[in-house]
């Protein structure tokens, strides 16, 4: 059983209307946090504390050897003004799944779950009302010796933060197909959601930035021939009418909105592929004009249209703002449940 969770409230809110409705993504971060730690094999003194620095070793574990992991989805104001958290024990089971990859403890359910639910009931005023409008909740844990040895450590932490984002306007987004760099290869950390493949990943994007990209496309770390994931999202093509996603197989990330958007898919009697996806092909669907709509999927943005693949110097663009292709549908169906618009039919929403 879960030790009661302590509550230590900040003395001065700093919440203001501008910070809860106008803060761009990940910028501002509500007044609380929640803190478990990990320590002679058990989880101990579950705690929200005012939002602040943490002090941690120079050696830890950590910053040295990457033991480090996040998750991210949302809470949102529903149309009976309560708030509600999108799936949240999905990114628990995820966050497990990386845990076990990076050789740490798991995370007991009632941790995460009483921790998210409390930090979300204490810091709710800084949801935002505004459409389009979300609190955003980002886990994270971490190793925490204070030893240079290159094992497991013993002990860690696991913190939960929130920051209010105002809403999030998905550009169409032009991505460059990267021959380059490499997110993710077989046996690797691919599918796990660890620090260490974002900072993996930057170079890459900085470098299509300065070519005037978005972002990259990111292909098969063996052969550079199958499409993966769009940035930090996953990815999707409407190639004449049939809705087509790279297989899950070891090297890509399972998104939770990835998952909702195929339940969907289904449901809607979308004809929907699941299956390794070249960029030959894509290519080829563009220039027989059969590549009607390609989009990237995540929490963020939950749906991105694409607006140009980048390849060998040409851009091959894609149309974007149709109002009856699969990315619109797809964004509002899905705000739609988020925002308790609809029925919650899957039971996706949990209820603070
Ligand atoms: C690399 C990567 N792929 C895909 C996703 C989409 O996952 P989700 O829908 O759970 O946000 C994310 C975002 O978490 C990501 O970082």
């Amino acid at each position: 059983m879960l030790a009661t969770i302590s509550l230590t409230r900040t003395p001065q809110s700093r919440l203001t209307e501008d910070l809860r409705e106008n803060s761009p993504f990940g910028t501002n971060y509500s007044d609380h946090m929640f803190v478990a730690d990990y320590a002679d094999g058990k989880w101990q003194d579950p705690r929200i504390i005012p939002f602040g620095p943490m002090q941690l070793s120079p050696a830890t574990t950590a910053l040295h050897y990457g033991q480090s992991l996040f998750e991210g989805f949302k809470a949102h104001r529903t149309a009976d003004s309560r708030v509600a958290l999108f799936r949240p024990m999905a990114n628990h089971a995820r966050l497990n799944r990386t845990a076990a990859r990076l050789a740490m403890p798991e995370i007991p359910e009632e941790i995460f779950r009483e921790g998210l639910l409390e930090l979300v009931r204490v810091d709710k005023e800084w949801t935002p009302y505004r459409d389009g409008g979300s609190l955003y909740v980002r886990p994270v844990y971490f190793g925490t010796d204070d030893s240079l040895m290159v094992r497991p450590a013993t002990r860690y932490r696991f913190v939960i933060i929130t920051s209010p984002g105002g809403p999030y306007f998905a550009q169409p987004i032009r991505l460059l197909a990267e021959e380059t760099y490499v997110r993710a290869f077989p046996g690797g950390t691919g599918d796990a959601k660890t620090a260490g493949n974002y900072g993996g990943g930057l170079l890459a994007a900085k470098l299509a930035q300065a070519k005037g990209y978005h972002n990259v496309m990111w292909l098969d770390g063996k052969d550079r021939r199958f499409i993966e994931e769009s940035g930090v999202m996953n990815i999707m093509f409407n190639i004449n009418g049939t809705a087509i996603t790279p297989a899950l197989s070891g090297t890509i990330l399972p998104g939770v909105t990835r998952d909702s958007v195929l339940t969907l898919l289904r449901e809607m009697k979308v004809k929907l592929e699941e299956r390794p996806v070249s960029l030959d092909e894509v290519l080829a669907a563009h220039s027989n004009a059969t590549l009607h709509e390609a989009f990237g999927i995540g929490t963020a943005a939950i749906i991105a249209p694409i607006a140009a693949i980048g390849h060998h110097g040409k851009d091959h663009e894609i149309p974007t703002g149709s109002t009856t292709g699969l990315a619109h549908q797809l964004r509002t169906t899905l705000t739609n449940i988020q925002t308790g618009r609809v029925p919650d039919t899957h039971n996706w929403l949990l209820y603070i």
